[in-house]
């Protein structure tokens, strides 16, 4: 693993570069249009980024959250296969390849990259933005449409990041089968709202059903413990703002919170964290609460007081997604 941080900052600066030319009013109206298309019915029946300017914003908005979420979830996965780094990645629906970037972010060196979409204009700007990584320049770019009719190659991982919501039912539960057929490990990521959170959900009971251990966020493989429709697992990844996100959102604010649910999953054995915080931690006087996710398939909240000595330091510096307790307690 021992993530290599230079993948953002290049990323970053590769898709804000996209907007050199495109006037603002105009990028910002391009945001505009892809925000309320996706606020609107899904799936499509056609690819939402269209032409150029529609997939220079949407790398230029989404890119670096979508970034960041993946790169989170395949961090929390990494910690759970300390031994594993993935020879092969397949992006499924990857338009600009915002995984393929948290790939080499979480594990270095080359590897085989494919990514498959059906918007042509996102390969392509894609592929533009890929060549500022090392890691990614031997990447194929394919157009490809998810569907029952979808076959992928055997790789090592798989990752679906903010697609399955685009697809109808039986296209998320076609691609969800064909990717733990094609692959070692399999991570999905979708927004971290309940209709992501349920998709997260199913996906992972067809991913168990498949033969799969989860590696990540859970603590175990059973049931989640959380009851439908009264709360959602999801977690947050801080996201530097662009000037884009200010015009498009106002305000100043040097950064956002990127929302997501996710689920990563391996054919192999997993060493899964023993408990996981499922909520920001609340640090009071003296004490920190922790909502954790247990192994033994309940929702619980602890106490970590000061009288806990070195645990309680840990708990100060605990995150929302952490593993706890840290692995050197
Ligand atoms: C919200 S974008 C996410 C892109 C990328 N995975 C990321 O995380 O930034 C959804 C992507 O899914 C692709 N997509 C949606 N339905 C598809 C289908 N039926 N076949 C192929 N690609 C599809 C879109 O073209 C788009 O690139």
């Amino acid at each position: 693993m021992n993530a290599p941080v230079a993948p953002a900052e290049t990323l970053r600066t590769a898709v804000a570069a996209l907007l050199d030319g495109l006037p603002p009013k105009q990028a910002a109206q391009a945001v505009d249009r892809l925000i309320a298309t996706y606020r609107g019915t899904t799936p499509t029946h056609s690819p939402i980024l269209r032409d150029r300017a529609d997939v220079a914003a949407y790398a230029a908005y989404r890119m670096p959250a979508t970034f960041e979420a993946v790169h989170a979830a395949l961090e929390a996965f990494a910690d759970a296969v300390p031994d594993w780094t993935p020879a092969g990645h397949t992006d499924v629906g990857g338009g600009t390849g915002a995984a393929t970037w948290a790939v080499t972010a979480t594990w270095d060196g080359e590897r085989p990259v494919t990514v498959l979409d059906w918007a042509e204009p996102a390969l392509t700007l894609g592929r533009e933005v890929a060549t500022a990584n090392p890691a990614l320049r031997n990447a194929r770019w394919q157009r490809e449409r998810i569907g029952t009719a979808l076959t992928l190659d055997p790789t090592d991982l798989v990752t679906v990041s903010y697609v399955l919501n685009e697809l109808t039912a039986p296209d998320r539960a076609a691609l969800v089968d064909t990717a733990a057929a094609a692959a070692q490990a399999v991570v999905i990521v979708e927004p971290g709202t309940p209709d992501g959170y349920a998709r997260v959900i199913e996906a992972r009971d067809r991913l168990i059903a498949a033969g799969f251990h989860i590696a990540a966020p859970c603590p175990h493989s059973a049931a989640c413990p959380i009851v439908p429709g009264e709360d959602w697992c999801h977690f947050s990844a801080r996201v530097s703002r662009s000037s884009l996100h200010r015009q498009v959102k106002g305000g100043s604010l040097a950064y956002e919170d990127e929302k997501f649910s996710y689920v990563a999953a391996a054919r192999f054995p997993v060493a899964p964290a023993p408990t996981r915080v499922v909520r920001r931690p609340q640090i009071r006087k003296g004490q920190v609460l922790l909502d954790l996710c247990e192994a033994e398939e309940q929702l619980s909240r602890r106490t970590v007081a000061k009288r806990h000595g070195h645990l309680y330091k840990a708990a100060r510096d605990a995150h929302w997604g952490d593993a706890w307790p840290p692995a050197d307690r």
